[in-house]
């Protein structure tokens, strides 16, 4: 049995027409709903005052421990409206089973699973006409956050803690989602270690990834690819996507579960990939064997997945070439060749366009999601 969140209504909601504007045009994350969902716990209480309200700003002390230690956690789902109307959320427990594995790892107290399924669920039933009616892949997006907020300087897990849930309506997360997005593989930075924070949903790992985007982006490059922190070569994640690979005999390779994040999405594609006729593999894949792969036509698709991402073709990789490289058989970059450009080597997979079966399994998760093919998972939860 979850605890109801209790509701109370804005007495100022956002105007019909203001509201019509945005879903027409919503981007990523920069409107919000008239609601939240909250509830606050304390080590004397546990739990308590559990409540979907107005969407209003936190009062927090200076001191507040989030700010200084970032013992903070959060999740991302969906809700879609299908054609009949109806508005559903995809795999809610997944996120809700990791919400409660991400606290267990940065110390924060858990919050039951139907709890968290409750909040999100109610939030939506009362802000359901900020779910769009999708054009394409428009979605209200549910970002459920946990913070410490017990006013203390000490480093100590807090007494006091926040937890809340708001929600934004969601167009794509990348302007050239569907036509593929380029990957910088960092030597300089590395996003997590063994017995570190990776496999949790924190706000430091992301913190920890804007440097290293800021390369990427210098690079010419949409996101960073990350390997793993003990040099070995292994390819991880990009940071806010997991990272899935075709292989031409028909394997979807992903690198295993372990410094990484666990993606809803990523276990969504491993589940249904016998059905694209792909053996879905969990294992380690070095940077060499994915330039050597990819120049020999072993990897012939490669896509990163997210909640947010959904399934987003990668056309390419760059990154810096190691002394003494002299770059892999059909490298398009240049390593190995003299002056600046010896830097660098630049993989283009496949002809540089979004592959067939990523372009097969994107739909088939988005049909899903939208109510446009069958859910034989049980995925769909009905608001
Ligand atoms: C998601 O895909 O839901 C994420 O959390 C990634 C990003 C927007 C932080």
């Amino acid at each position: 049995m979850s605890t109801e969140f209790a509701v109370v209504r804005s007495g100022r909601p956002v105007g019909a027409e203001e509201r019509a504007a945005i879903l027409a045009a919503p981007g990523f994350g920069q409107y919000f709903t008239d609601h939240m969902a909250s509830a606050t716990w304390t080590v004397d209480g546990g739990w308590a005052g559990h409540r979907v309200g107005p969407l209003e700003p936190f009062q927090l002390h200076p001191s507040a421990a989030v700010l200084h230690y970032a013992q903070e956690i959060f999740e991302g789902l969906k809700a879609y409206r299908h054609g009949d109307g109806s508005v559903w959320l995809f795999r809610p427990e997944a996120n809700a089973r990791r919400f409660a594995q991400s606290a267990r790892r940065l110390d924060l107290p858990v919050l039951p699973e139907e709890d968290f399924i409750a909040s999100c669920a109610t939030l939506v039933e009362v802000d359901e006409p900020w779910v769009p009616v999708p054009a394409g892949e428009e979605s209200l997006y549910l970002r459920p956050f946990m913070f410490a907020s017990e006013a203390f300087l000490g480093v100590r897990s807090a007494a006091r803690v926040e937890y809340a849930v708001i929600a934004s309506p969601a167009g794509p997360y990348f302007e050239s989602g569907v036509t593929g997005v380029t990957l910088w593989v960092s030597s300089t930075y590395a996003r997590a270690s063994e017995g570190g924070t990776g496999a949790a949903k924190c706000g430091g790992n992301y913190a920890g990834s804007l440097a290293a985007q800021r390369e990427a982006a210098e690079h010419g490059c949409d996101q960073v690819l990350y390997l793993d922190s003990a040099g070995k070569g292994n390819l991880e994640e990009s940071g806010t996507m997991n990272l899935l690979l075709i292989t031409s005999d028909g394997h979807l390779v992903t690198p295993e579960l372990g410094t990484i994040l666990a993606g809803v999405t990523r276990d969504t594609l491993l589940t249904l990939a016998d059905q694209h006729g792909l053996t879905p593999i969990e294992r380690s894949v070095n940077i060499d064997e994915l330039r050597t792969g990819v120049a020999d036509g072993t990897f012939v698709e490669a896509f990163a997945a997210g909640t947010a991402a959904v399934v987003t073709p990668i056309t390419g990789f760059k990154g810096e070439a190691r002394q003494g490289d002299t770059g892999h058989a059909g490298d398009t970059g240049h390593a190995g060749h003299a002056g600046d450009s010896a830097r660098y080597y630049e993989l283009t997979v496949g002809d540089g366009t979004p592959g067939r079966k990523t372009v097969e399994l994107r739909e088939h998760v988005l049909d899903i999601q939208y109510g446009r093919t069958e859910d034989p998972h049980g995925w769909l939860h009905r608001v």
